[in-house]
């Protein structure tokens, strides 16, 4: 059968789409499971079997018996439901147009590089753990995996640097500086033992001194969305409200976090919120879709949410999943047709689960 085009979709409301949605998922069933990130807005997060961070969803897809995971959320995301989940099952990104930025910064020929000058200064496979932050593609996971390296994500990266210092002496860590910073700090490594390498020039841009003297080398990669988050923002905000808790993303920059009464991932920003005592102030560094849902369904309780940054910092990309492209995907599903799976390569598949499972092992 023919799939049908998006076209027609994007010129539906969002009306229109959430019956066609609620009429699909009916028809399809078990046989379809639709994961939603927190950063998802409203109009298709409330489709999500299971919500979650990126922790959480991978281990929904995991032991999801479904045969269609609709990932609401951004490509490395379904990459790994596809990894994760049984051969027989079908990953699908409603938008193949959702990336990630921080993903982008780095990709394997800026990685194999860096590790082959690495190698002209120490012996890499002997005495760095390479372990790539989740969003990143899979072929990075991949590299990890032949490496004797790890993924993490916000929720285990201090689980797994300590698993990866039980291994070798130094850690290569990317794409995201800051959760590698923030994570190493609050694990007693002082800052000069990170460096950061420069992907754009010749040995990271460092010497071999600065690299043997490193614990943790951090790639020069950020997320756009907590980049905009600033120090200053939480010094204003406490001038007007001095009781304030303060809770940051750990994609935040350090001077955010080291600022921040609580730091971890968007499951930990929403648990410690939801236990929080009522009539309680909360200035949240992470991104706007997620602290708008926390703003709203704590009201109630007197507790007030607010966004860190006076800008609107969204992530463009997530919010490329919207009720028109969910709609398009499951009425083809329901005629059988499916359309944007994810397929990673089986070799590159093999051994980026080597290092998801290693993961998987030493989350909490
Ligand atoms: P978590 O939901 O795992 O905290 O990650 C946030 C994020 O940036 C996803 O891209
Ligand atoms: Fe990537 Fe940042 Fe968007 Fe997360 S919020 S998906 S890290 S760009």
């Amino acid at each position: 059968m023919n799939a049908a085009a998006i076209q027609p979709y994007t010129l539906l409301d969002d009306e229109d789409c959430e019956a066609r949605i609620l009429k699909a998922r009916e028809a399809l069933g078990d046989r379809l499971v639709i994961l939603g990130h927190h950063y998802q807005r409203d109009e298709v997060f409330r489709h999500a079997n299971f919500t979650g961070d990126s922790l959480k969803l991978s281990r929904q897809a995991a032991s999801s018996k479904a045969d269609y995971i609709v990932f609401c959320g951004v490509h490395f995301m379904a990459e790994v439901a596809d990894i994760l989940s049984r051969p027989e099952q079908t990953a699908i990104l409603p938008d193949m147009s959702a990336g990630c930025s921080m993903a982008d910064m780095a990709d394997l020929q800026n990685v194999e590089r860096a590790w082959a000058e690495l190698s002209e200064v120490l012996d890499a496979e002997a005495g760095i753990t390479p372990v790539t932050y989740i969003n990143s593609a899979a072929d990075l996971k991949a590299f990890c995996g032949e490496h004797g390296g790890i993924v993490c994500t916000s929720t285990n990266a201090r689980n797994v640097l300590e698993w990866s210092f039980s291994q070798k002496d130094k850690v290569l860590f990317f794409p995201d500086q800051h959760l590698g910073r923030n994570t190493g700090y609050r694990m007693g490594i002082p800052l000069d033992e990170m460096v950061v390498w420069d992907y754009d020039k010749p040995l990271g841009g460092l010497t071999p001194e600065q690299i043997e003297k490193a614990k943790i080398i951090l790639w020069k990669g950020f997320c756009s969305v907590h980049q905009m988050f600033q120090p200053e923002q939480i010094d204003n905000f406490k001038q007007k409200y001095p009781e304030t808790k303060v809770i940051a993303h750990p994609e935040s920059p350090f001077e955010v976090c080291q600022k921040s009464d609580y730091i971890g991932s968007t499951e930990y920003i929403i648990k410690t919120i939801r236990d929080a005592e009522p009539n309680t102030r909360w200035l949240v560094a992470t991104e706007l879709n997620l602290v708008n849902r926390l703003h709203e369904q704590y009201k109630h309780e007197g507790k007030n949410v607010h966004f860190m940054s006076p800008n609107v910092c969204m992530c463009s990309t997530m919010f490329r999943i919207d009720p028109q492209h969910l709609a398009w995907v499951l009425e083809n599903l329901v005629e059988g047709n499916v359309v944007n799976p994810i397929h990673v390569p089986a070799d590159v598949a093999e051994q980026a689960k080597i290092a998801l499972d290693r993961m998987l092992e030493v989350s909490p």
